[in-house]
């Protein structure tokens, strides 16, 4: 099928990464089940998809399920996993539609078969998708997987940060290329990066919002985008020489 590509030039270039937090407290707010927040979170995962997509964002990273996130409650470890296996098999379809290319990063030797089948799968379909990059982070943990890429250095000898970017890439299933955020977004009021994006985010504009995960919505985007936009990024140096 052939699938085109509506980036904004504006924001092709672009790759945002989310920490999606609040599920919990969004539910004890409303006097619901922790379960119930993280239902509501993955109805907020399409809707920001969806909103990046349109707005022409070029990569996007949701962060899902952190190595530390294993030490949860079992059963609240075992609904989100069912809930990301369902997510990936109800929105293949749509993420086609969207010439939207899914990868998931991070472990995938401590999911459930199932779910991996179900990555593999979504992964494969839409392998094709050019409008956007959508990575969403199971598993995953930025220390280990700079120590797995490290592993894979070899001899010794030294290497440069982009030989090393392709290497964390592959250690972690990623594509190669999209491997440097530019604007992280926390949301949930906790300004922390928890062992997420580290070596990704070397260069990350940074943004929090008390926002609880359930609530984020497109508005919410345009205006982290905005912020963003606003910034200025010097990469260490001088402002008069950073236009240059
Ligand atoms: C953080 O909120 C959220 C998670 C650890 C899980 C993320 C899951 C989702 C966003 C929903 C499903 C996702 C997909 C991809 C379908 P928290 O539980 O730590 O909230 P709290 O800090 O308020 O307790």
């Amino acid at each position: 099928m052939e699938q085109s590509s509506s980036r904004n030039p504006d924001l092709q270039d672009l790759h945002v990464g989310i920490i999606m937090d609040g599920n919990g407290r969004w539910a004890r707010r409303q006097g619901l089940a922790r379960l119930e927040g993280h239902r509501a979170g993955a109805l907020a995962v399409h809707r920001s998809i969806a909103a990046a997509r349109s707005l022409g964002v070029g990569v996007l990273t949701l962060f899902a399920f952190s190595e530390d996130n294993w030490q949860r409650a079992p059963g609240e470890v075992a609904t989100l996993l069912e809930l990301f296996e369902d997510f990936l098999r109800e929105e293949t379809d749509w993420l086609r539609a969207a010439a939207i290319r899914l990868s998931v990063i991070g472990r995938r030797d401590r999911l459930p078969h199932s779910l991996v089948e179900a990555i593999e799968h979504v992964e494969e379909l839409t392998a094709a998708g050019r409008a956007m990059d959508l990575r969403l982070a199971i598993d995953y943990s930025g220390r280990q997987a700079i120590l797995r890429a490290a592993e894979r250095v070899g001899d010794g000898s030294p290497v440069t940060a982009e030989e090393f970017s392709r290497l964390l890439a592959g250690a972690s299933h990623a594509p190669a290329a999209s491997v440097n955020i530019d604007l992280l977004i926390r949301t949930g009021g906790e300004r922390r990066l928890s062992d997420l994006p580290l070596w990704e985010a070397a260069h990350a504009e940074l943004y929090f919002t008390d926002r609880m995960w359930p609530d984020f919505d497109a508005s919410d985007l345009a205006l982290a985008l905005d912020d963003f936009r606003r910034r200025e990024r010097r990469f260490g140096r001088i402002p008069e020489l950073a236009a240059t």
